[in-house]
């Protein structure tokens, strides 16, 4: 059983209420935005999708289509749940599959946008990372771009994070890394930091290259927002991740 098939109405309310409140979704989202830049009739992946609240942003954005993965079943099935609301031409623009990233020989149409919100530190081994990666590269077109938000591999764990994680009600305990713990409201799973050598030797092995790190910013047109987000800036916990496919696997 997948770690968010225990507890998912706990994730789910309390990021819905972080986003609502918070305007987490600001945050997580806007420079993956910048990033992967405009998905108007691009086909996209988005990994570790979760009851889809990237999928359906990408879809409003104007994506063709997009392909939402995820190891759980039950958070899988909450995005087929949404999925089923929608008028029927949209509903055949999204489709939702379950595989576990870490070692899935899953091989879909190539794809011009592979993303996701929360991914690499969810592999418990380098190994895992390296099968992340040849997910990514084994779907991506030739001239396709990665874009994707993850733990960032520059982290110092002995920073004080205590101010902005009580503030977006999200704690992760490093004491024990690469092993560490992810809570948020009533929901806590392990999740895995690992050092940048360790994810650009596993990612490169894979098959990306260009890969770059990008500290997550917020858009010049909420300035109220800047200061409730400062120390994150400034010590990101997470990071927009991009790539591109090195080869033709
Ligand atoms: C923090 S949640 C993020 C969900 C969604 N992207 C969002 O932002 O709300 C992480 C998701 O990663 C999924 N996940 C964890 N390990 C995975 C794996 N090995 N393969 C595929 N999905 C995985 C979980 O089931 C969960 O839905």
């Amino acid at each position: 059983m997948a770690d968010y098939d225990l507890n998912t109405d706990a994730y789910l309310s309390t990021i819905a209420q972080a986003d609502e409140q918070d305007d987490l979704d600001i945050f997580a989202t806007h420079t993956l935005f910048e990033t992967i830049g405009d998905p108007v009739g691009k086909t996209v992946i988005d990994l570790c999708c979760g009851d889809g609240r990237l999928t359906w942003k990408l879809l409003e954005m104007g994506a063709k289509s997009v392909v939402g993965i995820d190891i759980s079943g039950e958070m899988l099935k909450r995005a087929e749940a949404k999925r089923q609301l929608l008028p029927a031409d949209e509903q055949k623009r999204v489709r939702f599959l379950q595989a576990d990233l870490r070692n899935s020989g899953l091989t879909l149409p190539p794809v011009d946008i592979v993303s996701g919100l929360y991914v690499f530190h969810y592999a418990d081994t380098p190994e895992g990372v390296w099968g992340m990666g040849r997910f990514i590269s084994r779907n991506l077109k030739a001239d396709g771009h990665c874009a994707l938000v993850t733990l960032s591999p520059d982290i110092d764990p002995e920073d004080d994070h205590s101010a902005a994680q009580a503030e977006a009600g999200i704690l992760i305990d490093y004491r024990d890394e690469p092993k560490c713990r992810f809570q948020i409201g009533d929901f806590s799973c392990p999740i895995w930091r690992w050092d940048r050598a360790v994810l650009e030797r596993e990612l490169g092995m894979a098959g990306l290259c260009d890969l770059a790190w990008t500290g997550m910013d917020l858009p010049d047109s909420r300035p109220d927002l800047q200061a409730r987000f400062a120390e994150w800036r400034q010590n990101p916990q997470c990071v927009v991740f991009s790539a591109r496919r090195a080869r033709p696997i």
